[in-house]
């Protein structure tokens, strides 16, 4: 029943950095603007962007850089799909997204511009033509499950196949964010299959992380 602000205040008395992984984008906010060290964001229903800092560097491990490269989104607009198109912007490469009617990218929850880094379609097919990372995530997130039945019907079409993984580019990497639930947004050939970098993804967190800590904490990247 605490307020956040409050609970801010006490907390960040007692921490060096907090993370906090809720529902609300606006939860985090006022946290932070009542915190005295650094918060960051462990996941809400609008923004992961610990994982995408992640996803960007595990295609850098294995692929070199992400600049002008094309990510194809299959499925939910969810706070995965919001940070890729945030990132997108940021380092400067290209997001298709494909998502069912009525499903389609918000730009003012994504908090992006809209411009030449983001494409919407209707066809997955197509958002994945070509594309270096195609990538999706469950078609139910965490605080959305009384949706999930009528989100089953809705989705059915925009699940990564092989036959999509064959109209990317030929290097292309398969990427979710786990938990997965194979046969609805994958099949398990592709998420088990050579082109999916989804176990360095996992390993990777932990790695991001850590250098997310040592940014925040010594106000430098190391060299
Ligand atoms: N979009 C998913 C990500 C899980 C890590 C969710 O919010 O449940």
């Amino acid at each position: 029943g605490e307020p956040v602000e409050d609970a801010a205040q006490v907390i960040s008395r007692m921490s060096d950095v907090v993370m906090i992984r809720t529902f609300e984008q606006t939860i985090i906010e006022r946290f932070a603007a009542n915190s005295r060290v650094p918060v960051i964001n462990g996941l809400t229903n609008e923004f992961h962007p610990c994982q995408i800092l992640t996803d960007v560097f595990t295609w850098i491990e294995h692929r070199g850089c992400i600049q002008g490269k094309t990510v194809a989104w299959i499925g939910d607009t969810n706070n995965m799909c919001n940070t890729w198109l945030q990132a997108a912007e940021l380092l400067d490469f290209k997001v298709n997204v494909s998502s069912p009617k009525g499903y389609e990218v918000d730009l003012e929850i994504a908090n992006i511009s809209g411009n030449s880094h983001f494409e919407q379609f209707s066809d997955p097919m197509e958002a994945a033509r070509g594309a270096h990372i195609i990538t999706t995530d469950v078609w139910t997130s965490m605080g959305f499950e009384a949706e999930n039945e009528i989100r089953m019907r809705d989705f059915k079409d925009f699940q990564v196949d092989a036959d999509m993984m064959c109209v990317a580019d030929k290097d292309a990497v398969f990427m979710h964010c786990l938990p997965a639930h194979r046969g609805e947004e994958v099949t398990a050939e592709v998420i088990d299959g050579p082109q999916s970098v989804v176990w360095d993804e996992a390993e990777n967190r932990l790695h991001a992380q850590k250098a997310l800590l040592e940014f925040l904490l010594l106000g430098q990247l190391a060299s």
